[in-house]
């Protein structure tokens, strides 16, 4: 049984044009240990899906298909339950470490917090175990520095405690949504360095979200490509990356900044814009931006096409596409 297990999930959300669908029938399986990527451009869908596995949507929001996570159901799944599972099984990185930090609280306190709720652990034992996960994530002279706040802290250092907090409970699937984006280059790499050796050591599946297909490529042996709440492609990393089937997915690598460029840049954009959520066609969401287009794009949602290395791309130019790309 894979640890996590997602069948056709739809998020509705209300927006100030009235409710829009922000994921629109995704799946992927996530087998234990195993690591995996989401890319695609600002407003794809990729914070809203992996706040739908921590069951940290807006209350309004509609969930829709199923998320499996080692057995049990989580779409439906009562707050109090979800409790148990959020910060204990399943860990989250956020992109602004802050986001996770109370600035009132020290950081000993912080970081043994899900110890003492999920583990039942005694002040004094949380307090221990902090420490210990604060060496590990590289805190310099943690035992000095636990009854300090986060503001006392370097912006890599918060991260880095933002990380011992969602290792605290040992999750089996640790989520980082653009862990690195807020932080400088040099820092950068040394957090990515950080959740990939955790990550090896303790055997949890990663989901990994980055609009940098440099990390991508270094980080995650598979990967999905995301446009308007769809994924559009999918497949183990390296089969993604040498075959870019896609129109879109093939965007995306030609708007990559240049070798050298800063980390973490934001995508030079594909020509056209992501269309508000309200606005998004009914057939392939890509359809409005991409030279392939013919009347059927706009107006059927694109199947599954299977290619080799269990890699699907959903687009009905394919062989077009190909032979455009053999031709250039
Ligand atoms: N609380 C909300 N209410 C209404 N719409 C929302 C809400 N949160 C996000 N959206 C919309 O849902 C869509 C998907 O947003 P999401 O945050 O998942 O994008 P993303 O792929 O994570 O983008 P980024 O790379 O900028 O983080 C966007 O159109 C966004 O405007
Ligand atoms: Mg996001």
């Amino acid at each position: 049984m894979p640890l996590l297990e997602v069948d056709n999930l739809h998020v509705q959300l209300q927006t100030q044009r009235g409710p829009a669908e922000a994921v629109r029938g995704i799946g992927f399986t996530l087998e234990r240990g195993e690591t995996m990527g989401i890319v695609g451009e600002s407003g794809c869908g990729k914070s809203i899906t992996v706040q739908s596995l921590m069951g940290l949507l807006p209350a309004s929001a509609k969930v829709t298909g199923s998320i499996r996570f080692d057995g049990s159901e989580l779409v439906g799944l009562p707050e109090r339950a979800m409790c148990e599972i959020r910060g204990n099984r399943i860990g989250m990185i956020f992109q602004e470490p802050m986001t996770a930090l109370n600035p009132v609280h020290t950081i000993a306190r912080q970081v043994g917090e899900p110890l003492r709720l999920h583990r039942g652990l005694s002040n004094a034992d949380a307090r221990k175990d902090a420490l210990a996960l604060l060496e590990r994530v590289g805190i310099p002279d943690a035992a000095s520095r636990l009854d300090a706040y986060p503001h006392q802290f370097s912006g890599g250092q918060r991260q880095r405690i933002g990380i011992a907090m969602a290792l605290a409970c040992g999750p089996d699937l640790l989520i980082a949504d653009e862990p690195t984006t807020a932080l400088d280059v040099t820092i950068q790499k040394q957090i990515l360095e950080l959740i990939q050796s955790l990550v090896a050591e303790r055997g949890m599946a990663l989901i990994l979200i980055s609009h940098d297909l440099g990390v991508i490529a270094q980080n995650v042996s598979k990967m999905l490509v995301m446009y308007g709440g769809s994924v559009v492609e999918s497949g183990p990393t390296a089969a993604v990356f040498a075959e870019r089937a896609h129109p879109y997915t093939q965007g995306l690598f030609a708007a990559r900044p240049a070798l050298g460029a800063p980390r973490g840049l934001k995508l030079a954009t594909i020509k056209g814009s992501v269309p508000e959520l309200v606005d998004l066609p009914v057939g392939c969401p890509f359809a409005g931006r991409c030279r392939f287009t013919i009347d059927d794009c706009h107006t059927t949602r694109p199947p599954a096409t299977q290619m080799p290395h269990n890699h699907q791309v959903r687009c009905i130019r394919l062989e077009e596409v190909a032979a455009q790309e053999a031709g250039a």
